[in-house]
């Protein structure tokens, strides 16, 4: 057997089949081309199945590749087996309705037993039960003894993916030894022991499968083998997994030196050195296939590996941020076959840096919060859907992140809570981006607009001559227009539809003798602006006019767009990426923007991203538009919606290096236009969508001036300078306090002196004295006191007052303590209260209780008198 390199032996593969016929194809990219049925390239013939079909033809029938891969089924087994990988790289060689069987069994053992020295006792092959074409082959024509070819069914032997080319196969196993056995008698390829290992797969691709599961016969067979390069390797340099061949081995080391930990010292801690050294290859070739961080499909995919990459380095013991430093091996290393990853070097790294650093901010927060959540989990062992959503959103932990960390603690997640919260999150966001992008919809009229080119120069002029096409009115074209509202359209307009929550534009269209006032803009689904408005002199006719946009307008309307993207930039630098637009309205007056975020904002956090914008505007960032294909835009790094449907053709708005964003609105050419920015209002719109509603430029200036327009009358009703207000509230506010202290006292002392008048209303009730009074504008607290002094003076009694002050009706009830066995003083109260609708109570020799019915205080108190007796 030949020790070859993984580098070497891709070569040598490549090399062998070429000799055979057939073009060698660099790797197509991880991300599928027309092909919604996969998230990920995983196996080398996916990106090819239009050539097996039939549907587009091949650059040459015979081709081969090694193939970049991607396969996610069970991340988290990732490092805790020998040979789980999210990424590794397919060998392969294919006819294209060219070659088949005959061929693909003996070039495969050819290549095998002379190419890579494997001694023939070594080899086994499998086929598909009935496949007797196969297995005659293996035995008459490779000459392999009839023991050591093993019939297997359909689960073993049969090729094929959710939908297309797939048919029965052919597998070529080594015999590594009795020493890594299980030792049964039947021990044999199928067996689970790792005795017997498969290296290759000969798929004899006769079908192409639907998307109903029916196996449709294809016009000519094909040829797909699929070789694992790590596989293969493991068996050259006989190592016991992938994790130990050469340049898997490098990245070991690597880690090593940055972890300062020694691989094999550790079991638990081997676990997170082989997540690392697998998500690193895996989140490296993503990037460098433009893929980005995000909450769905693909992104998430990334998002999660890196994720959990950084975790695992913290298991390490690593202080700070480490993969992006790490992937540079990755980078050397694959670059011999994979050149891309050396052009992209800066913006891998640069991905990986953000989404590690990210992270990690919140790391320890969240992980804070999930060690809160774990204390209060119920007898269930069962995290809520609830919490896993707020780690999720807030914290940044994918789902899969918190299942991974409660199950390490022997508990769950509720993952169904947890789905329909993300459900519920995504359809938020659609209904808004619904909402943005909504265009003229009156579906009776859209005949008037078939047939019509109108081409919109808005972006360079605000200006411009051009054509009437078509005048409507009341959904009818006409000829000529004297009065009253009307739709007209232009062969070239100036004027904005409304569309991606920017308002339509207003403005005029002159003729020759006439005006029409433009009062509004819309755009119809096909992308023909229309103008709505009416007649304001003259007779409109079609042919030659000028076209005006309200230029001031249009100017306030471009400063509160060009904000928002400044906004959605600065609201993910203070709250964290999980931000995402849901939806704005950009106007003449202010603009609203609606995005996702789990909690009220705190004032702190808002000032800041006021302040973030504000320095944006004031560093003058020149602002460019760049028109590009989806693609490039996605390489370049925009945010936008890239899942959704593009044209050929996007536009990229990009401020500075701050922001960079998909739209098509109308913007300031550079930030110091916006002038200036404030945030008026945060507030909630629903479960996890927020909402800031701002403003700009000339508002800001009015803003401000009717601030200081209520700081001047403040100023003038205070008779003071600006300078003095605040001490001259709070002068004022302390003289109020006193002035109430002294007039409480002397309410007080009033009152006292005129504790003779009130011991006059006394009257003598069994063996004690008793008074009923009425008092007005004197607070409770004050009554109480009177109520001690008159006891003083009576000895033993029964007191029940009433006072009315400031519109409130209050009673005290006030007994001798000796006389609480007969009288309470809180029964006497609470009844004498009710009498008002009110009600209250207290200690038996002293109660207090609120009335209601002012009208009704004489009534109450003659209810105390007859209590009292
Ligand atoms: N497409 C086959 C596989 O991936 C070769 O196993």
């Amino acid at each position: 057997m030949k020790n070859l390199g993984l580098h070497e032996i891709r070569r040598e593969y490549l090399k062998f089949f070429e000799s055979k016929g057939h073009l060698i194809l660099k790797s197509f990219s991880l991300i599928p081309k027309n092909d919604k049925s996969l998230l990920l390239i995983g196996a080398g013939m996916a990106p090819m199945k239009k050539y097996f079909t039939g549907e587009l033809t091949p650059p040459r029938r015979r081709v081969t590749t090694c193939q970049k891969c991607i396969r996610t089924g069970d991340i988290e087994n990732v490092g805790h087996t020998d040979r789980h990988a999210t990424f590794f790289e397919m060998l392969g060689n294919f006819s294209f309705g060219d070659y088949f069987k005959h061929e693909a069994i003996n070039w495969a053992w050819e290549f095998l037993t002379e190419h890579l020295d494997i001694k023939p006792e070594q080899l086994w092959a499998t086929v598909y039960l009935n496949d007797d074409e196969a297995f005659n082959i293996w035995k008459n024509e490779i000459g392999l003894p009839e023991d050591r070819i093993v019939r297997l069914g359909k689960d073993d032997n049969f090729w094929e993916l959710e939908v297309g080319p797939s048919g029965p196969c052919s597998e070529i196993y080594v015999d590594r030894g009795e020493k890594y056995g299980c030792g049964k008698a039947d021990c044999k390829p199928g067996c689970d022991c790792d005795r017997y290992i498969e290296v290759w797969n000969l798929v004899f691709t006769q079908f192409d499968k639907d998307e109903k599961g029916n196996y449709n016969p294809l016009k000519h067979p094909n040829i797909d083998t699929g070789m694992g390069l790590e596989r293969i390797a493991t068996v050259l340099q006989g190592t016991n997994n992938i994790f130990e061949i050469d340049a898997i081995q490098d990245i070991i080391k690597e880690i090593e030196k940055i972890s300062g930990y020694k691989y094999g010292s550790d079991k638990n801690k081997d676990i997170s050195v082989r997540v690392i050294t697998d998500h690193i290859r895996a989140m490296t070739f993503m990037i460098s296939d433009t893929i980005r961080p995000s909450n769905e499909g693909r992104g998430y995919v990334l998002r999660r590996l890196i994720r959990r990459a950084a975790r695992h380095g913290i298991i390490l013991g690593i202080k700070k941020s480490f993969l992006a430093d790490l992937c540079d091996q990755i980078i050397d290393s694959w670059s011999v076959e994979y050149e891309e990853l050396k052009e992209n070097r800066e913006s891998i790294k640069e991905v990986i840096r953000n989404e590690e650093e990210k992270f990690l901010e919140t790391l320890d927060q969240g992980m804070n919060i999930l060690d809160t959540y774990v204390k209060n989990i119920g007898k269930e062992k069962t995290l809520s859907g609830q919490d896993a959503f707020k780690l999720y959103d807030t914290y940044g932990f994918p789902i899969d992140l918190t299942k991974e960390i409660l199950a390490e603690r022997g508990l769950k997640v509720d993952e169904e809570g947890f789905e329909e919260l993300m459900e519920m999150q995504r359809q938020r966001a659609r209904q808004a981006r619904d909402m943005d992008n909504i265009g003229w919809t009156n579906k009776e009229d859209e005949h008037l607009y078939e047939n019509i080119e109108s081409q919109f120069v808005g972006y360079e002029s605000e200006k411009t001559q051009s054509q009437i096409i078509k005048i409507i009115k009341d959904n009818e074209e006409v000829e000529e227009l004297s009065q009253g509202k009307a739709v007209i359209l232009l062969d070239k307009t100036p004027f904005y539809g409304e569309s991606g929550g920017q308002i339509g534009d207003t403005g005029l269209i002159k003729g020759k003798d006439f005006i029409f006032k433009v009062l509004d803009t819309k755009k119809t689904s096909k992308g023909i602006h229309i103008q709505i408005g009416e007649v304001e002199s003259g007779i409109v006719k079609k042919g030659p006019v000028e076209a005006l946009v309200d230029p001031q307008r249009r100017r306030n309307i471009r400063r509160n767009h060009s904000v928002t993207h400044l906004v959605h930039r600065a609201l993910r630098e203070v709250l964290g990426d999980h931000v995402h637009q849901a939806g704005s309205l950009v106007t003449d007056s202010y603009m609203r923007f609606d995005f996702t975020h789990f909690e009220a904002i705190s004032a702190q956090d808002l000032k800041k991203v006021e302040e973030i914008v504000n320095q944006k505007i004031f560093q003058g960032l020149e602002v460019e538009t760049i028109v590009t294909s989806p693609e490039e835009a996605y390489k370049l790094g925009a945010v936008g919606l890239f899942e959704e449907k593009y044209g050929d053709i996007v536009r990229v708005v990009k401020m500075g290096d701050f922001s960079m964003e998909l739209c098509g609105g109308t913007h300031v050419r550079n930030t110091a236009d916006i002038s200036m920015f404030k945030i008026l209002s945060e507030g909630g719109v629903s479960s996890g969508v927020r909402r800031i509603e701002c403003i700009t430029g000339p508002k800001v200036y009015e803003y401000l001036n009717e601030n200081l327009k209520t700081e001047e009358e403040i100023c003038s009703l205070l008779k003071t300078n600006k300078s003095d207000i605040i001490s001259k509230i709070k002068t004022n506010s302390n003289e109020l306090k006193a002035l109430k202290k002294e007039l409480e006292d002397y309410k007080l002392q009033s009152a006292k002196n005129n504790v003779s008048e009130i011991l006059k209303a006394s009257y003598e009730i069994e063996g004690a004295k008793a008074i009923v009074y009425k008092f007005e504008g004197i607070d409770v607290n004050t009554l109480r006191n009177i109520a001690d002094e008159v006891k003083d003076k009576l000895g033993q009694c029964v007191l029940v007052f009433s006072t009315v002050n400031e519109g409130k009706l209050n009673f005290i009830a006030s007994v001798s303590k000796s006389l609480t066995n007969k009288y309470n003083a809180g029964n006497i109260v609470r009844e004498v209260a009710k009498v008002t609708g009110g009600s209250g109570g207290g200690r038996p020799d002293m109660a207090t209780a609120g009335g209601k019915d002012i009208t009704k205080v004489d009534q109450a108190l003659d209810k105390a008198k007859e209590m009292i007796k």
